[in-house]
């Protein structure tokens, strides 16, 4: 039954910030996957010892891709999948499966919180054996792959049935079909004081989760409302749909409206929170209150005597550059590593391997632990219900507070979308020329102190990464500029604003960092180079 089939290299299969993200009119076209699947393993040697987990978010596609995987891995020798039942698992769980059950990596279908559906975006991550992507030389060697490629081993056989727990064999590769939630679960009741948060529910607490179509819908579920005690239908948008109910499945203030628009009526529950596509990101909210990713990392460091499983002790923490320097103060009080890396959460793997830090986050609404290798949507909200739960105060209060005793940093990103990449790219690269000449100017009062690329060497495998300029100001505030690594068209250009105070801190943050917006687009010369007066997206 296995054949091998003549194919052409597609030179566009390098993957981004967080696996190959395109758009599914591009990944179904014929042998695209076929081709990229066969590359990665074309990099990993002794298939016949290796055993994998497959699965992914559920979107469009998600289903052929996962037959096609079965069916090149059978014929590449792979000893063993597991697959997830139906194809769903949630990215944080696929973590959890591939370190509980020291599998030699996976295969994740997600394009995260990109849209999906026939014309939305289709993604395919790789992980080794940490359960967290692999490093940048690794996906380095797999584009070389994908460029010179000119064969793929496939397995003629019929569809395997994945719907049901149990093993199987397939073209001589074994299959075990798995409970993705199980394993997910109990690490979550482990971490965390389940009782704690019991009895907050059991005297009325109430919460909204939003789970946008995606897939994390049967995890709350299962953990919130049947474990935990909240009310039936706190978990709204429950069902993963392979277009996400037409959805942006982001957890921000833009794309999770309707969670927003709830939270700040009068019909508000005590909390609210929602997770991205594939169940990695998280925004946090309480009545008439949003919390920055920022402002959340920072708060759950400090608080980590609270959950049982943090509570002996934590090492450091870390962020990516373009992250807020909120917990970097909080850092320095407890007396903790602090680290800042490139934007990915690849980054982070290394610092967490070898016990330098146990928390980190970007302020893209990810935030995790060492508790697995990727960023965890529902242990982000477990971790506040857990404050909640032990010290009765509201999450307005709770940040409040934080702010009195830290001080504030006042955050915006904004997104100019869709520009030409080459105008992208000259911009970035005119701006870095630029940047020497910025330092001790002032600009609508604020003096530059230093203007660079941010560098990073990663201390464990001697890496360097370059990722983004950075202009930082004598009082403290930032403005750091990107190009987007998970777009499946275009360039996004980010561009990150950060102005610090330690006691003015009740103010409305779009007004806080204005003066630096204006700043941001004069110097890069935004609006005369992308033709865009303002951003298009603002969070
Ligand atoms: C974006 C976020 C980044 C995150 C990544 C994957 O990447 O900015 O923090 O790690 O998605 O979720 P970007 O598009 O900026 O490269
Ligand atoms: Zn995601």
């Amino acid at each position: 039954m296995i054949t091998t089939i003549k194919t052409t290299p597609f030179t566009d299969q390098k993957m981004g910030t967080a696996g190959l993200r395109r758009k599914s009119k591009v990944v179904t076209q014929e042998h695209y996957i076929e081709n990229f699947v066969q590359s990665i393993f074309n990099v990993i040697d002794n298939l016949s010892e290796k055993t994998f987990l497959v699965g992914g978010d559920g979107r469009f596609y998600n289903d052929i891709a996962i037959q096609k995987i079965i069916k090149i891995a059978a014929a590449n020798g792979v000893k063993k999948l597991l697959i997830a039942q139906n194809g769903y698992i949630s990215t944080p769980a696929g973590s959890v499966v591939i370190r509980k059950n020291k599998l030699n990596g996976g295969l994740i279908l997600s394009a995260s919180h990109n849209p999906g559906g026939e014309n939305g975006d289709f993604g395919l991550k790789y992980s080794n054996e940490t359960g967290g992507q692999v490093p940048s030389s690794v996906t380095d060697a797999i584009y070389q792959q994908t460029l010179n490629i000119s064969e793929y081993k496939i397995c003629l056989g019929d569809d395997v049935d994945i719907s049901k727990i149990g093993s199987t064999e397939y073209c001589g590769m074994q299959i075990e079909i798995i409970d993705a939630l199980k394993d997910y679960v109990d690490m979550m009741q482990n971490i965390f004081d389940f009782n704690a948060i019991k009895q907050m529910f059991a005297k009325g607490f109430t919460m909204r989760f939003d789970a946008m179509n995606a897939v994390t819908g049967p995890y709350a579920i299962e953990i919130f409302e049947n474990i935990l005690g909240a009310p039936k239908c706190s978990v709204v948008n429950a069902t993963p749909k392979p277009d996400f109910g037409g959805l942006h499945p982001d957890p921000n203030l833009v794309y999770a409206k309707e969670l927003v628009d709830f939270m700040f009526s009068d019909k508000a529950a005590d909390f609210g929170a929602a997770n991205d596509g594939d169940g990695d990101r998280n925004m946090i909210l309480g009545k008439g209150f949003f919390v920055t990713p920022n402002d959340s990392l920072a708060i759950l460091t400090d608080n980590y005597k609270l959950i049982p499983h943090y509570k002996s002790g934590i090492y450091g923490v870390a962020k990516s550059a373009a992250t807020s320097t909120a917990v970097a103060r909080v850092a320095k009080e407890h007396n903790i590593g602090y680290y800042e890396v490139p934007t990915g959460w690849k980054y982070f793997v290394n610092l967490m391997d070898s016990n330098r830090i146990t928390f980190c986050g970007e302020e893209s609404f990810g935030t995790g632990s060492s508790h697995i290798r990727e960023k965890d949507g529902i242990w982000a909200v477990l971790f506040w219900l857990n404050i909640l739960a032990v010290t009765g105060k509201t999450v307005e209060e709770i940040t409040v507070e934080h702010w009195k005793k830290y001080g504030r940093s006042y955050y915006i990103r904004f997104d100019f979308e869709g520009v030409d990449t080459s105008v992208a790219d000259k911009l970035m690269a005119d701006l870095e020329t630029k940047l020497p000449t910025l330092a001790s100017q002032v600009f609508e009062g604020f003096t530059i102190k230093e203007a660079k690329p941010f560098v990073y060497n990663d201390p464990v495998d001697n890496s360097s990464t370059k990722n983004g300029l950075v202009i930082y100001f004598a009082d403290g505030s930032r403005i750091v500029y990107r190009l987007s690594g998970t777009g499946s068209s275009g360039a996004t250009i980010r561009v990150y604003l950060e102005r610090f105070s330690q006691n003015d801190i009740l103010q409305n943050p779009l007004d806080m960092v204005s003066p630096l917006a204006k700043i941001a687009l004069q110097v890069a010369e935004i609006p005369q180079r992308t033709g865009k007066q303002k951003a298009d997206v603002i969070t």
